[in-house]
This record gives structure tokens, C-alpha cells and sequence, in this order.
């Protein structure tokens, strides 16, 4: 079980002090509250991961604040992208992988047998690292998911649903006059707005980007970065990054993680300037990672 207890002078979400134990768990998360952050919806709690019988994620609790955007940082293997994935359960598609603990969305379990895992990831959309469009055209690729979602009533519906999302997207201008031309013919920038407008169409609440960056050059993330804090008015925003700048950047909340532990979670400004953890501060100044 993770351990929620105040550290070096920190509270938990909460805001109110810990009991004082005089046995050490295992491991404490430092958590600073976020004082100004919309209500958590998405809420994950004791979340452990198993690859057969490795272990790569111990009891990550963590709020996640609505209509924000939060970061995931930490060196490679920490468990990240792991985590990410379980909160659309794509760690379903992996046989040996066994999730362990609760992450609800609106306090409804996301791991609750009887939901529809398709539907959950129109809720919960996810951008990859490399952009992955479907070999069809611009159209198509946005078109899709509200086709199989049965969101569109009629062909012009369609077509609206497509252009709002290129436009969300930031993509629209630059792509009108070929929408029916192949998404893989885009740059990588844009094939990488095309699925972030593909996430979009379905109507998300939550999108998820693990390093969705770090296949683009700089121009082309300045962009995403400007979109991704655009979108944080209508989307709760989870990002992994492996650019510290990045983070401090477009997130909100940062959440540090460590060898498949959450060591420290606050606001982004905080987690960069007066980090509590010694690992967060050796990280965040290059010492590890
Ligand atoms: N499909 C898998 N099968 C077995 N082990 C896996 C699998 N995916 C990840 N792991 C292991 O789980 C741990 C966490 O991996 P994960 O990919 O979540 O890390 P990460 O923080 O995203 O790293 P990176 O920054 O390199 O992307 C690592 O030890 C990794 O080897
Ligand atoms: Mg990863």
C-alpha cells in the first residue's frame, strides 16, 4: 500500500497533515497540493504494475487535475509510459502485463469489467511518441473514429466533426485544400497535429501524449506545445516528456517518478525551483537519469 504522509513539510492532497508513524513505509511520495487546480476527475490510487513477474510500477497514487495539463517525468524505465497506459488500459493489449489497484474517472473504476474498453479510449484518447497515422487521407483519419463511435448523423455532420477537429488541431489552414491526399504525405509535425485531431473527433475528455515531441524538430514542437496549452481549456492533458524545459513549459502539475515509483507530485513551478525529494533534485539538475 502506498503511504500518503507529509514530508519535509508537505501535506497531501488533501491539505491536511499525516498522522506521524514511527514505522518508515516503504517509500513516501512528497506531494505539494495544488492550490489554485481544478477538481480531480481522474484519480488513481495504489496502482501497481507487473510485466510477468517484474514489477515496474509500486503503488502510484496520484490526483490528476481536470482541464490542466500534467506531466510525467522521470529517467527511461521509471515506468512512465507505463502508467500512462494503464489509464486507457492500453496495458490490456499486453499479455504478460497485470495492473493492480484503482484508477477511476468520475469515480467510475476504469478497470470495472463490465466497461467498454473502445468507449473508454474515445474518453480517454491517447498521442503517441511517433506519429502513427492510418494509411488513408487527412479526411479519413479524423473521420474514422467518429464513424465506428456513430457520432456523425449525416454526411455534413461528418464533415463539421472533421473540420472542427483539424481546427482544434491547429491543422485545418494547412491541410483544406487536400484533405483527401494520404496523412502519411504530412510533415511530421503535422501528421503529429493530424492525430492529435483524430484523438480529438471523438469528443475526449482526457488525452494522453506519451513524448509526443520527441520525433519533431524544434519549430515543430514549439507548435504542439502551443496547441497542447490551447486544448488545456477543454482537456485534461497528461503528458510524458523527457524535456524538463518541455515540462515547465506546458504543464501545470508535474509528477516525478523513479525506479516505478511516484516520488513527488506538485505544481510544476514548485517541482522545478524548490524540489523536496533528493532524487527529484538530482534529476531535475542532471544528476540521474
Ligand atoms: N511490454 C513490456 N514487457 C515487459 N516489460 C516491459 C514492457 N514495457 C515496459 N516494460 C518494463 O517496464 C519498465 C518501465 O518501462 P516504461 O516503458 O514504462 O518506462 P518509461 O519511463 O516510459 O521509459 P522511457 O523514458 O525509456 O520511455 C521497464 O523496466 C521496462 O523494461
Ligand atoms: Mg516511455
Amino acid at each position: 500500500m502506498s503511504t500518503t504522509l507529509s514530508a519535509r513539510g508537505a501535506t497531501d492532497m488533501s491539505g491536511t497533515s499525516a498522522p506521524s508513524t514511527t514505522q518508515a513505509p516503504a517509500h513516501q511520495t512528497v506531494r505539494v497540493p495544488m492550490v489554485d487546480a481544478n477538481l480531480p476527475r481522474l484519480k488513481a490510487k495504489d496502482v501497481s504494475v507487473f510485466y510477468g513477474d517484474k514489477q515496474a510500477l509500486y503503488d502510484v497514487s496520484i490526483d490528476v487535475p481536470e482541464k490542466a495539463v500534467t506531466s510525467f517525468i522521470g529517467p527511461s524505465g521509471c515506468g512512465k509510459s507505463t502508467f500512462l497506459r494503464c489509464i486507457n488500459r492500453m496495458n490490456d493489449t499486453i499479455e504478460s502485463c497485470r495492473v493492480l489497484g484503482d484508477i477511476t474517472l468520475d469515480d467510475q473504476n476504469l478497470y470495472d469489467s463490465s466497461l467498454d474498453v473502445v468507449e473508454l479510449r474515445a474518453r480517454i484518447g491517447m498521442v503517441f511518441q511517433k506519429p502513427n497515422p492510418f494509411p488513408k487521407s487527412i479526411f479519413e483519419n479524423v473521420a474514422y473514429g467518429p464513424k465506428i463511435h456513430g457520432l456523425a448523423r449525416s454526411k455534413t455532420d461528418l464533415e463539421e466533426i472533421v473540420e472542427s477537429s483539424l481546427k482544434k488541431a491547429g491543422l485545418f489552414n494547412e491541410v483544406k485544400d487536400r484533405l483527401h491526399s494520404p496523412g502519411t504525405g504530412l510533415s511530421g509535425g503535422q501528421q503529429q497535429r493530424l492525430c492529435i485531431a483524430r484523438a480529438i473527433a471523438v469528443g475526449p475528455e482526457v488525452i494522453l501524449m506519451d513524448e509526443p515531441c520527441s520525433a519533431l524538430d524544434p519549430i515543430a514542437t514549439a507548435i504542439i506545445e502551443e496547441l497542447i496549452d490551447e486544448l488545456r481549456e477543454n482537456y485534461t492533458i497528461v503528458i510524458v516528456t523527457h524535456s524538463m524545459q518541455q515540462a515547465a513549459r506546458v504543464s501545470q502539475k508535474t509528477a516525478f517518478f523513479h525506479l516505478g515509483k511516484l516520488i513527488e507530485e506538485g505544481p510544476t513551478e514548485g517541482i522545478f525551483t524548490n524540489p523536496r525529494d533528493k532524487k527529484t533534485q538530482d534529476y531535475i539538475t542532471g544528476r540521474i537519469g
